[in-house]
């Protein structure tokens, strides 16, 4: 893994990527992210069809700002002339990198072909690539599992054709479609893809902590590491993976830092979705930053009673005065 990664011509100043998560990876969480040093943003996944029969809501994902760039654009849909239309109006828009989704394991999106069902439909998932490659000119990469059986004979062949049909990178969350997030994730499936392509190849799965990233890097050889979950309640794990990798030592986050950004989250996803809404969504979603803190269970519960920027931030400055006292 060098510390400067090429997906197409888009750079990335550290290879360290946020995963596409669908409802999370939103303008706010992303800005979050990026500011903590990760080297891709992306946003959850954007269905082709919405953007292309012009929904509001779905064209309002699009929403971006220079400081989060570059940003990777997911896509979902398995009409190859939709997907083409949609990438294009994805790239007027602005975006540096579009993702195709071949790994969504939700019954709403394969029932449709789209998704991991694409995965037992290579050349539905061929005519996909090869339409949206003459319709855009900046890099597409696709984002699969392992496959519908473990085996991993499904990833390599779709890999291999992502490759031929000018994708400039594959990431792989290594998990067959069956078993969505259970069981682990089978890091020794994204060593045999990084052997069999030339682009670079998007180790995704699993990783928890900063050792994971440097672990799979070591043993499967990725050029990046995709991370999902891990960030939610650990947004700093880009920069503590840069870190470890430039000084082999990691800086901790105190308490102090996490009621620091719990203030900065409210205000990004505030700035996005204004008070009302935004004040809906931090009930469920400051609490993630309360992760490892003393009485991290009462400050998740009492922040069900937000609805207000006020009881937002008098939450966050009680329990720091609580267990930050200075
Ligand atoms: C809540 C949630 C939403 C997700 N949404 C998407 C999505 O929109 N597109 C996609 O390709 N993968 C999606 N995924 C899969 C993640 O991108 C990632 O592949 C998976 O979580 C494994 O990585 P992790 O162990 O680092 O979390 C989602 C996963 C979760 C948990």
């Amino acid at each position: 893994m060098s510390p400067v990664m090429k997906i197409g011509n888009v750079a990335l100043l550290y290879p360290t990527i946020l995963a596409p998560l669908a409802g999370i990876t939103n303008l706010a969480f992303r800005r979050m992210v990026k500011a903590l040093g990760c080297g891709l943003v992306c946003t959850e996944m954007i269905s082709a069809k919405g953007l292309v029969y012009q929904s509001d809501q779905t064209r309002q994902m699009l929403a971006s700002v220079a400081e989060e760039k570059p940003l990777s654009v997911q896509l979902f849909g398995a009409d190859p002339d939709a997907m083409a239309e949609a990438a294009a109006m994805v790239e007027a828009a602005g975006a540096d990198i579009i993702d195709i989704n071949c790994g969504c394991a939700v019954k709403k999106v394969m029932k449709n072909g789209a998704g991991a069902a694409l995965m037992k439909n290579p050349e539905t998932a061929q005519q996909i690539i090869a339409r949206m490659r003459r319709a855009v000119r900046i890099p597409l990469t696709i984002k699969m599992r392992s496959g519908w059986d473990a085996s991993g004979e499904q990833a390599v062949r779709l890999a291999k054709i992502a490759e031929h049909n000018g994708c400039d990178a594959v990431a792989i969350h290594p998990r067959t479609a069956r078993q969505r997030f259970s069981g682990a994730a089978d890091w020794s499936l994204i060593a045999k893809i990084k052997q069999e392509l030339s682009i670079p190849v998007i180790g995704n799965g699993d990783i928890r902590s900063p050792e994971d990233a440097l672990g799979m890097v070591a043993e499967t050889g990725c050029d990046a590491v995709m991370i999902g979950r891990a960030a939610l309640g650990n947004p700093w794990i880009f920069a503590q993976i840069h870190a470890l990798m430039e000084t082999g030592t990691c800086p901790p986050v105190t308490p102090d830092m996490r009621f620091d950004m719990m203030q900065r989250f409210l205000d990004l996803t505030i700035d996005q979705f204004g008070e009302e809404i935004a004040c809906k969504m931090m009930r469920g979603r400051l609490g993630w930053l309360a992760r490892g803190l003393r009485d991290a269970t009462g400050f998740r519960t009492a922040a069900a009673g937000i609805y207000a920027k006020t009881d937002a931030e008098s939450l966050i400055r009680m329990y720091r005065e609580k267990f930050c006292p200075s």
